[in-house]
């Protein structure tokens, strides 16, 4: 089997960072090649475009916001995920193309084939083999992002931008499911780690 590109993505206060870990645990237990990445970053200039993006001091338009994730990802492409997949690693990344969609195209009103556009141009066809889309109902997120610390500038949008948020992601799952594993996160630690852990066993056979 070729090296596997694989996100996990969702609402934020969905649990990333906690089945992220579960991931890890995954794959190291199988002694499988992996590299873990996130977006927007992963590179030394996705880094600083993230520090922008996340900076609630920031002012951007919203095709500015939209180009700024889009620059990272490209950077990203070429210097980690391609090169990565190429010497036959999996690739594990922290949100993708999925994301724009949902926060920029639902949350903020991008048009979706605005973002199309710039999804086949950077791209160039390359699409995640599996995404682990972790959902939960907005009241669950919105009490997880309050308990945070320091808010960034997305999560300080109101409970109607993460609705739209939500919902882009679930069409986007519902139109393709052969690429899309949604995992209700709405339940304990244990049956989320175990859905997770299923559907890659499934995904890799192992
Ligand atoms: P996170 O890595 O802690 O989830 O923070 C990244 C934030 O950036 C999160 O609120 C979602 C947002 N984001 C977008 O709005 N568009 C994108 O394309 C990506 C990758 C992230």
């Amino acid at each position: 089997m070729k090296a596997q590109f694989i996100t996990l993505d969702g609402i934020d206060g969905a649990g990333k960072s906690t089945n992220l870990a579960v991931m890890r645990q995954w794959f190291e237990t199988r002694g499988l090649p992996v590299l873990f990445t996130r977006e927007p970053g992963g590179t030394a200039v996705g880094e600083a475009l993230r520090e922008l993006l996340l900076n609630p001091a920031t002012q951007v338009s919203l095709r500015t916001e939209t180009l700024m994730m889009f620059a990272a990802r490209q950077q990203h492409l070429e210097d980690v995920i391609l090169p990565a997949l190429a010497a036959g690693t999996n690739v594990v990344s922290d949100r993708f193309t999925d994301a724009t969609f949902a926060y920029q195209g639902g949350g903020r009103g991008v048009p979706l084939a605005d973002i199309e556009i710039l999804e086949n141009w950077v791209q160039q066809g390359v699409q995640p083999d599996l995404t682990l889309l972790l959902d939960v109902p907005l009241a669950v997120s919105m009490a997880r992002i309050a308990g945070a610390r320091e808010k960034d500038r997305f999560e300080q949008e109101q409970a109607d931008f993460f609705t739209r948020v939500r919902d882009v992601y679930l069409q986007r799952a519902a139109a393709a499911p052969q690429r899309y594993a949604v995992i209700d996160s709405n339940r304990s630690l244990d049956e989320v780690k175990s859905s997770i852990e299923q559907v890659l066993s499934r995904h890799f056979g192992c």
